[in-house]
């Protein structure tokens, strides 16, 4: 059996120690993708995990700058295959690569703090914005992992997750446009990225097969980075008020002078007030 948790992109939380008994019930192994959580705030050997694998490349790493894996079990028994497999395929990493990790390993603890501040208050800005149909993220109480997640891990990580109430044009104007969440598909760096699922890392699922597994087009993935909360925040909350101006601009552009019982198009007046420049024209 093989889980990811919490998962990617929609951060759903899966119950490790049930999902072990059941598994081993089975006469299987458990495998856990443990790469969102990071070991700093989830240990699945504990929860009954037999082997537990991680992309390095992404939060044990840190710095985007190195691709690598690692494949780790409790027993000897269960290790002995994959070191055979290893050295068969010769899947060996780079010495420099290892250095780097050994260096991004030394603050895995400090980053991940400052990835979980800034994803919860991320999350909390995001929650409850107009523009927002919904966000997913296990710190918020209202997520339907919530409680598996309190008991589990020991911080909620540094991915939040929401769907745009909007268009996917919306969408893709959005994550092109941000100042500190540059586009990107990795994630667990120390720069801020964004993502959108639909046209990057998941693109390769057909879209039917997206809408049966719950992964909407307007779905935005965000990797918290280690940048100051306040500029993240704000950066995510300016693209979204630039949607609604927009959305203001068109409306007021496509209505019919004639609509306007003394005013023209184009002249100011049929836009909110805060489009209006200086001299009230468009
Ligand atoms: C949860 C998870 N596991 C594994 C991988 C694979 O990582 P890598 O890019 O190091 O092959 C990814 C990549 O996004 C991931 O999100």
């Amino acid at each position: 059996m093989w889980i990811e948790s919490p998962t990617n992109p929609r951060l759903l939380v899966y119950d490790i120690a049930a999902i072990a008994k059941a598994t081993h019930a089975a006469g299987a192994l458990l495998v856990v993708d443990n790469t969102f959580a990071t070991p700093l705030f989830q240990q699945p050997f504990t929860l009954g995990a037999d082997l537990v694998v991680h992309s390095v490349t992404k939060y044990l790493a840190g710095h985007s700058d190195v691709i690598q894996g690692a494949v780790l079990a409790k027993d000897a028994a269960v290790f002995e295959p994959v070191k055979f497999l290893q050295n068969a395929t010769g899947a060996v990493p780079a010495p420099f690569d290892c250095w780097l990790t050994l260096r991004g390993l030394k603050t895995l603890e400090l980053r991940m703090q400052r990835h979980a501040d800034n994803a919860a208050a991320i999350a909390t800005a995001l929650n409850g914005h107009p523009l927002v149909k919904r966000v997913y993220f296990p710190g918020l109480k209202d997520h339907p992992g919530h409680e598996i997640a309190k008991r589990q891990m020991t911080g909620f990580g540094g991915m939040v997750s929401f769907e745009l109430n909007g268009t996917v044009e919306e969408v893709v104007t959005f994550v092109s446009s941000r100042r500190f969440f540059a586009l990107g598909e990795s994630l667990g760096g120390v720069k801020a990225l964004v993502c959108h699922p639909a046209r990057m890392t998941h693109a390769s699922i057909p879209a039917e097969e997206r809408a049966k597994l719950g992964l909407p087009d307007t779905l935005v993935r965000l990797s918290t980075g280690c940048e100051h909360q306040r500029d993240l925040v704000a950066d995510l909350l300016e693209g979204l008020a630039a949607i609604e101006q927009a959305r203001a601009l068109r409306v007021a552009v496509t209505v019919p002078a004639y609509a306007h019982a003394g005013a023209s198009v184009g002249s100011g007046e049929a836009l909110p007030k805060a489009l209006r420049g200086e001299g009230g024209g468009v």
